[in-house]
């Protein structure tokens, strides 16, 4: 359902968001992926929307689809693919939110066919480190940009989430929790504490992504 914001705090300004997951090719018919639903990015690009932000999304392989005609909608499979369309959205973007769940590695080699399961050994897939696309628009941001990203961690979450906003040059991170039941991949609820640059930090209860992407969006705003 179409969903309407009662605030209009974004109106005018240019917003860049990430998500999904990304796939990186092994041959014509396969990959390797992660379980990014996109739902959070989706959410969050059609909350900046209804709050009147121009909103470019660019998306990995999801099923999902969008409800605000105001989203621009760029789609990309591999994490290279993602990073050439932020470097081309980015330089005239206000806010960007990295809420893609970008493959860490891709195959070096893809295969021109079919890799096939008779009359060869077992394959060895050979693996070369992706962009980082986040660190990569810190080094580009410019003073008045606003670069939001995101952390799933399973240990030390609190310190692993503040070197990543530091490593990566953000204004802000999300840290999703993987403790509790109905946060994190492919559920339609989150749980999530806020880090920013001046070392303010919020934590937030269980909510469905729509009111996560309005508190998320608050929280930038208030930078
Ligand atoms: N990110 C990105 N490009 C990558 C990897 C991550 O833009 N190649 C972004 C994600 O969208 C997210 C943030 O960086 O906003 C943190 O992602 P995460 O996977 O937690 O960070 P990594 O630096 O890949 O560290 P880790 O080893 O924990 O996976
Ligand atoms: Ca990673």
């Amino acid at each position: 359902e179409r969903y309407f914001s009662s605030k209009a705090d974004m109106k005018g300004k240019k917003v860049l968001v990430t998500a999904g997951p990304t796939h990186e090719k092994i041959d014509p018919v396969r990959f390797i992926g992660n379980y990014s639903s996109g739902k959070m990015g989706y959410a969050l690009a059609e909350e900046c929307a209804s709050r009147g932000a121009e909103v470019t999304l660019v998306s990995g392989p999801v099923s999902l689809s969008l409800h605000n005609p105001a989203v621009k909608l760029v789609r990309v499979e591999s994490a290279r693919e993602m990073l050439a369309a932020c470097e081309d959205v980015f330089p005239s973007s206000d806010v960007a939110v990295m809420c893609a769940a970008v493959a860490d590695y891709a195959p070096r080699n893809v295969a021109d066919h079919k890799i096939k399961r008779e009359h060869s050994d077992v394959p060895v897939i050979e693996l070369v480190k992706n962009p980082d696309i986040a660190a990569t628009l810190g080094k580009m941001k410019r003073s008045g940009q606003l670069l939001v990203g995101f952390a799933l961690e399973t240990d030390n979450e609190a310190d692993n989430a503040c070197e990543k906003l530091q490593r990566k040059n953000l204004d802000m991170i999300v840290l999703n929790s993987m403790r509790d039941k109905g946060a994190g991949f492919g559920t339609d609820t989150n749980k999530v504490t806020i880090f920013k640059a001046d070392g303010a930090r919020e934590e937030f209860g269980l909510k469905p992504k729509r009111e996560v992407a309005a508190d998320i969006v608050d929280a930038i705003m208030s930078i």
